[in-house]
């Protein structure tokens, strides 16, 4: 059986995930709009999900938008933030963000605004000092990733939200890797704005959120209907949105009965076993400062893309982009400083909820097999 260790990339919908939402997909297909009983069945749902994803949070379910997804969450943070608080011209970001943070931004830059991108260290992470000299030169909106999704890394978000609110700026988290695998709380972290991604956490693809603090103003991105206070016009997805609900509500009860801890023991197993085997692998990213479920692991000697597609067995990505003639490493990892060469021996493996011991076993025995595979054939090539 094929082991998939690609929980960053997309997660499977959990069965009660599914479960929750079939009935909004056959008979409770009520607009939540309307004014009867099929659709009232369809708003109350909306009002349930909502506290769900707002208790996982820390939220109130007030705060709560929903999207089309991570991407469209950070578009609206980054492009519909800006302009309306306060009118400052100035972003601080980093160099390892999601391209959904990245686009805006650089779309933020065309249009006149000063974009800086604070530099990360080997670990991956932003040195809160480099970040508050960036914020106090009259930054409007600092947005950050919370979790990377290539190394894992976290950022010491709670240290840059306090530079960022002394000197008057907006802080906007792209969660989207950390929300369910980890506990976050938008209130102790004192956070303005903060993106999910549905599909991260067991819930459909296509739908998201975006928490936005009372107070704060946001500009939709979209012109339309009055759906979500206005914030983001449109039908809402409602058997989605379900969904959603449901997977924030399992992910809630998940983390109380120890899910971080646990996801910690099995992935650090996973990287013993592979460096029993493989004695030079590298770990890359901060050794402690990052989500339970991610390795991003450097292969010595072998691109990370050969030894994956010598181990059939094993669904996992790398950062590497694939171009005409030649592949060019991650960005994340270069941004933290790793070679060129070594950059391509990256694999990301990410665990998700359902990874077992036994796939864990497997799949360290499948991968250095693989990487063996990869050495013996370059070593008679050469
Ligand atoms: C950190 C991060 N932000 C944003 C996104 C985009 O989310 P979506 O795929 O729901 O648009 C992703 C998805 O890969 C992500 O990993």
């Amino acid at each position: 059986m094929p082991i998939y260790l690609d929980h960053n990339a997309t997660t499977p919908i959990a069965p009660r995930v599914l479960d929750a939402m079939l009935p909004f997909l056959r008979e409770q297909y009520g607009n939540p709009s309307s004014s009867y009983a099929l659709g009232h069945a369809a708003k109350d749902a909306i009002a349930v999900a909502r506290g769900h994803v707002a208790a996982l949070i820390g939220a109130e379910p007030e705060e709560i938008i929903f999207t089309s997804g991570g991407t469209e969450a950070n578009n609206i943070a980054i492009r519909g933030s800006i302009g309306p608080n306060g009118g400052k011209r100035a972003i601080v970001t980093s160099t390892v963000e999601h391209p959904a943070t990245d686009e805006p931004c650089d779309q933020l830059a065309r249009d006149g605004y000063a974009v800086h991108r604070i530099g990360v260290g080997a670990d991956g992470r932003i040195d809160p000092d480099d970040a508050r000299r960036a914020i106090r030169d009259g930054a409007g909106l600092v947005t950050l990733i919370h979790a990377q999704n290539e190394t894992g890394v976290l950022q010491p978000v709670a240290e840059i939200v306090a530079s960022a609110h002394e000197h008057g700026a907006l802080i906007h988290v792209d969660a989207a890797q950390a929300v369910g695998k980890i506990a976050v709380d938008v209130k102790t972290l004192d956070i303005d704005l903060l993106s999910i991604a549905g599909h991260k956490l067991y819930a459909p693809k296509g739908i998201g959120v975006l928490y936005v603090r009372r107070g704060v103003r946001t500009q939709s991105v979209l012109r339309g209907a009055g759906q979500e206070s206005g914030r983001r016009p449109g039908t809402e997805n409602v058997a989605s949105i379900v969904g959603l609900g449901e997977a924030c509500r399992l992910a809630a009860e998940r983390l109380r009965e120890g899910s971080t801890a646990q996801m910690v023991v099995l992935t650090r197993d996973l990287f013993a076993r592979l460096q029993h085997t493989i004695p030079d692998i590298v770990l890359t990213g901060h050794p402690t400062a990052r989500l339970p479920n991610t390795l991003n692991v450097l292969f010595p000697g072998a691109s990370g893309r050969a030894v994956l597609e010598a181990c059939q067995q094993v669904m996992a990505s790398t950062g590497s982009a694939c171009h005409a003639d030649r592949e060019e490493a991650s960005a994340i990892l270069r941004a933290m400083g790793v070679p060129e060469r070594k950059a391509l021996g990256a694999v990301r493996l990410s665990l998700g909820a359902t990874t077992t011991t036994r796939e864990v076993e497997d799949a360290a025995e499948a991968l250095a097999e693989a990487w063996r595979k990869c050495m013996a054939g370059t070593a008679s090539a050469s």
